[in-house]
């Protein structure tokens, strides 16, 4: 890692599934120019990996090997989430179905997964800074980070929340099996041995449940402002001139 990596600042975003946390996360990225780490996305692309290569989702030594190798690119885009590439095809829409979701919780139960891991996702701090969005990332993979923030949502807020998203996709599901499939991820998330979803120590809760995504940006942006962990130089209050939030 080089010197500008282990300097630039970080703040992290961890939540359960549907808090609204990647949405959350890449719009204050952008709004602060800083790099985007979409972790759950890493976990995503090796589910369908797996899959592609007809690993069993239980094998751990070969997943830990197919992390270890996997050939994935994250090219960010402005305004949007990055593309993302795997093994020279573009997979950005193809991981974020259900079923992909469900295997990445699966594979993201394996210790050897997650440490074969941990080094792709330290990769991505880099200067002017980054915002990283996951379960562990103030826990586990940047616990030096400046700010950490915790999302709490409702089961049933972020059920509606993902069935609004999949019917704007022409997906159709009911909101009953949105909610059991939402608890039975939860449960393995926060049950398991690994990097269990909970807020680090020193993190900020945030209930989203009143708030619209811009409020919870703005909650966000006034932590940052009163912040003095942030280094002057890289204080990134100092370099935004317009705090309103576009609507
Ligand atoms: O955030 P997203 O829903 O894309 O994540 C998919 C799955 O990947 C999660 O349900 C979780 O089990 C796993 N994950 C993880 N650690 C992270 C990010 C995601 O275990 N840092």
């Amino acid at each position: 890692m080089t010197r500008q990596q282990q300097n630039a600042p970080i703040i992290t975003i961890d939540g359960a599934s549907g808090t609204g946390k990647g949405t959350i996360s890449q719009l204050l990225a952008d709004r602060l120019g800083w790099n985007f780490l979409d972790s759950g996305a890493l976990y995503r692309v090796l589910g369908l990996a797996a899959q592609k290569h007809s690993v069993a989702l239980d094998n751990e030594p070969a997943l830990e090997v197919l992390a270890q190798h996997l050939d994935v690119q994250f090219i960010a885009r402005k305004n949007d989430f990055p593309r993302i590439i795997l093994e020279g095809e573009e997979v950005t829409d193809l991981i974020r179905t259900e079923k992909i979701g469900n295997a990445a919780s699966i594979v993201g139960a394996l210790p050897a997964v997650r440490t074969a891991l941990l080094s792709r996702q330290r990769d991505f701090r880099e200067a002017p800074g980054l915002v990283a969005d996951g379960r562990d990332m103030g826990t586990v993979v940047f616990p030096d980070a400046e700010l950490k923030i915790f999302l709490l949502a409702s089961l049933e807020e972020r059920a509606s929340r993902r069935l609004k998203q999949l019917k704007e996709r022409g997906i159709n599901v009911t909101l009953h099996d949105l909610i059991e499939e939402l608890r039975a991820r939860d449960r393995r998330d926060k049950e398991r041995a690994v990097a269990p979803l909970k807020p680090a120590e020193d993190a900020i809760c945030i209930d989203t449940d009143p708030l619209t995504i811009e409020q919870v940006v703005e909650r966000m942006m006034s932590e940052i402002y009163q912040k003095k962990a942030f280094p002057a130089t890289l204080n990134p209050v100092n370099k935004i001139t317009d705090m309103s939030v576009a609507e």
